[in-house]
C-alpha cells in the first residue's frame, strides 16, 4: 500500500527542517533488503514523520528515469505513475514556448515545471489539495491554485489539460470516461485555445476534432495523443507524428507533407515505421518523404533499397510464401539462431511459430511474415539496429 500523504505533510516536507530530515533519510539505502531495518530506524530518530519521509525519498528515486530533472520533487506514487516523462513535457513546452498557461489539472507539476521554464506567466490548478500543494513546490515558477478544470478561472491563457486515464482502476479509451471527462473539459473551455493530453489509444477519429492531433512516441514506445486547437495546430496540419527520443534525437511528421508512393515489389530493406507513425496515419507521407513504398497498400511495413538513418531496418536474404517447412529450410540455410518474428496481416502467435521452426545456427535473423495481396509472404531478413542521424 502506497503511503497517502496529507497537506500537514506536505508542508513539513517543504520546510527547512523538513528538507533536513529529507537529507538524513536520503543516506539510507531504502533497497528490498535493507527496507524494513531502515524503517525501523527512521521511525526512532523521525517519530511518525518516518512514512511520508521514506516514501518521498523512495519516490525521488524512481522519478529521476522518469522525469530527469535534478529537483527535489514532492510525489506520490499514483502522480508518479501518471506524470508525463521529461522529453515529452519538454516538446509540448517547447511547442507553447513564450505563451502565457494555465494547466487545469496540474497534479504534482511534471508538465507545470516544465512549462514554467518555457512559458510566459504560468498557472497549474488539480482538484486534488495535496497534488496542488506539491506541485506549488516543484514548480515555483508556477502561481498554483485549488480550482476544478471544470470551473474556468483563468482568462486568455492557453488551457493545457492531461485527464487521468483511470477509471475504476482500469486503464480506458473512452473518452467521457476521463477523469475529467473529455467532453465536459472541451465544454468547458470552448472558445479557448487548449492542448489536451490523451491515451494514445483513443479513437480521434470518433472525435471529429477540428484542430490538429498529435501522436507522441518516445523511444519507440507511443505515449500519448494530444489534441491542439485549430489555432494552436501547425499550418494545413491536422495529424502528426513526433518521434522523440531520449538521447535527444527526433523527427516529426505531418500530413501536410505529400503522400505521393510508388507501388512496386519489395526492396532491399524492409522498415517498420514508428508507433506514431502509424497511429497518425502517415505511414504514406513518410514513405514518400524517405523514398519508401508499402509492401501492400493495407499494411503498414515499408520497402526501399536504403535504410533512412536513424532507423532499424530488415535487409531482407530471402523471400518464400508463408509454409512452415520451406520456411523452417530457409532459416537453416542461412544458419538462422535466435528469430525475430514480425506480422502484420496474418494471424500468428510469434512465440508458438518460433517453437515450431526450431532455429538452431548462430545467426541473428528476422521474419517477416505480410499478407501481400491475398497471399500471406516471408521474408527472411537480417535485423539492423538504428544508427545514430
Ligand atoms: C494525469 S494527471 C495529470 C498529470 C500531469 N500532467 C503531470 O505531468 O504531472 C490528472 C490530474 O487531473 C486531476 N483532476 C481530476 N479531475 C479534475 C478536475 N475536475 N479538476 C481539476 N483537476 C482534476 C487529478 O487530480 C490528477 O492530478
Amino acid at each position: 500500500m502506497a503511503y497517502e500523504f496529507t497537506l500537514d505533510d506536505v508542508e513539513f516536507l517543504r520546510s527547512p527542517r523538513g528538507t533536513e530530515e529529507l537529507d538524513l533519510v536520503d543516506h539510507m539505502p531504502l533497497s528490498d533488503q535493507t527496507l524494513v531495518r531502515d524503517i525501523t530506524a527512521a521511525r526512532e530518530r523521525h517519530g511518525d514523520r518516518a512514512g511520508a519521509l521514506i516514501e518521498t525519498i523512495r519516490l525521488r528515486r524512481r522519478a529521476r528515469v522518469k522525469l530527469d530533472v535534478d529537483r527535489p520533487w514532492l510525489l506520490t506514487a499514483d502522480a508518479l505513475e501518471q506524470a508525463t516523462p521529461a522529453p515529452v513535457a519538454r516538446h509540448r513546452a517547447q511547442r507553447l514556448r513564450g505563451l502565457d498557461i494555465h494547466d487545469v489539472t496540474c497534479s504534482i507539476g511534471a508538465d507545470l515545471s516544465v512549462l514554467a521554464e518555457h512559458g510566459g506567466r504560468v498557472i497549474g490548478s488539480d482538484i486534488d489539495p495535496v497534488r496542488a500543494a506539491m506541485a506549488a513546490h516543484n514548480a515555483p515558477d508556477a502561481l498554483v491554485v485549488r480550482a476544478d478544470a471544470l470551473v474556468p478561472c483563468s482568462r486568455d491563457a492557453v488551457v493545457v489539460a492531461d485527464p487521468a486515464r483511470r477509471a475504476d482502476g482500469r486503464r480506458t479509451h473512452d473518452p467521457s470516461k476521463l477523469v475529467p471527462p473529455l467532453p465536459d473539459l472541451l465544454a468547458a473551455h470552448a472558445n479557448r485555445h487548449l492542448v489536451v493530453k490523451c491515451a494514445p489509444g483513443i479513437d480521434y477519429d470518433a472525435l471529429g476534432w477540428p484542430g490538429e492531433v498529435e501522436v507522441v512516441s518516445l523511444d519507440g514506445g507511443v505515449r500519448e495523443t494530444s489534441l491542439w486547437s485549430p489555432g494552436l495546430a501547425g499550418t494545413g496540419v491536422s495529424r502528426r507524428a513526433t518521434i522523440l527520443r531520449t538521447d535527444g534525437a527526433g523527427d516529426t511528421i505531418t500530413d501536410a507533407e505529400p503522400d505521393g508512393i510508388p507501388e512496386r515489389p519489395e526492396g532491399e530493406w524492409i522498415i517498420d515505421p514508428d508507433g506514431a507513425i502509424v497511429r497518425a496515419g502517415l505511414v504514406r507521407h513518410y514513405a514518400a518523404r524517405e523514398g519508401l513504398w508499402q509492401l501492400d497498400p493495407r499494411i503498414a511495413y515499408l520497402t526501399g533499397d536504403h535504410r533512412p538513418t536513424g532507423t532499424r531496418g530488415h535487409r531482407i536474404l530471402a523471400r518464400t510464401p508463408f509454409r512452415e517447412k520451406p520456411l523452417r529450410a530457409l532459416l537453416r540455410h542461412h544458419d538462422c539462431g535466435s528469430l525475430e518474428i514480425l506480422a502484420r496481416g496474418v494471424r500468428i502467435d510469434p512465440d508458438a511459430l518460433r517453437r515450431r521452426l526450431k532455429p538452431t545456427g548462430t545467426r541473428s535473423l528476422s521474419v517477416v511474415i505480410v499478407r501481400i495481396g491475398d497471399s500471406p509472404e516471408a521474408f527472411v531478413c537480417e535485423p539492423v539496429a538504428a544508427t545514430a542521424r
